[in-house]
């Protein structure tokens, strides 16, 4: 009876998943990016009776990876094609992900310290100065000094007179003043930049491109156009080029 009982617990040890690898590594990931972190068996014949993956991350308290909300859709195991394979990828990386992983089975655990480089933008901090002209559109430059980063999150503020009243959102929430005026110049592209069309007086003052840890400003100054002040019967208006075209059609 204690031989056999021996031989189970010799065979507990000896049988299953041993981990290959370090027990603690790090890994760098580009925010938007992804990232594959490793964890297999050493022998790929054998299959651990239980893994998990487990996060520790500023929001995020060693939670279940697999399950939990913030990884929805974001992360792939391998473990059902090739049952040794423990990895883990986690695609679309958002800064908050960034934090501890630990790859666990039964016996054994692996560590791994992620670490996700976000979005620095193109003159951060500073002021530009920008001029848009009454009834056109602008274009207010903003965007990550390597392209290749994607911002979870962007944000454009608008303060109209840069005095300490409260900067108003309208990107990607709309205040009632820039409502349907205000889009980034393509919404699927890592560039920030954001059009306003129609341009009003009161569109003049400060606006605040934010990422997740850096932001920049723009001073916006609206002028109206020259209209020539000489023989103004024959000149169209700045925004006549419709009207001219229209004329033409008439005409023909
Ligand atoms: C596990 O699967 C991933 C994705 O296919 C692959 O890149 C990795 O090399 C595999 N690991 C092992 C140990 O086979």
């Amino acid at each position: 009876m204690e031989c056999v009982y021996l031989l189970l617990v010799v065979f507990h040890f000896t049988a299953g998943c041993t981990l290959s690898g370090q027990r603690y590594r790090e890994f760098t990931g580009l925010s938007g990016g992804s990232v594959l972190l490793p964890c297999s068996c050493s022998d790929l014949q054998t299959t651990p009776q239980r893994i998990s993956w487990k996060a520790k991350t500023r929001t995020a308290d060693f939670t279940e990876v697999i399950t939990d909300d913030q990884y929805r859709d974001r992360v792939h195991l391998f473990n059902k094609d090739s049952p040794a394979n423990l990895s883990l990828l986690i695609s679309d990386l958002r800064e908050e992900d960034g934090g501890d992983y630990i790859c666990q089975t039964e016996k054994e655990t692996r560590m791994f310290r992620l670490l996700v480089k976000g979005c620095d933008l193109v003159n951060s901090g500073k002021i530009e100065e920008v001029t848009g002209f009454s009834g056109e559109s602008v274009l207010l430059p903003c965007s990550c000094t390597n392209l290749h980063f994607k911002p979870s999150t962007v944000r454009w503020e608008f303060n109209p007179r840069n005095s300490g009243t409260a900067d108003e959102e309208i990107y990607p929430n709309q205040n009632k003043q820039h409502r349907n005026r205000a889009r980034l110049t393509n919404q699927n592209s890592r560039n920030l930049t954001l059009l306003i069309s129609n341009l009003t007086a009161e569109d003049q003052g400060v606006y605040r491109c934010s990422v997740q840890h850096d932001h920049k400003y723009i001073r916006l100054y609206i002028k109206a156009r020259e209209t020539p002040k000489h023989r103004p019967s024959e000149e169209p208006p700045a925004t006549g080029d419709t009207e001219k075209e229209r004329m033409w059609c008439i005409e023909l």
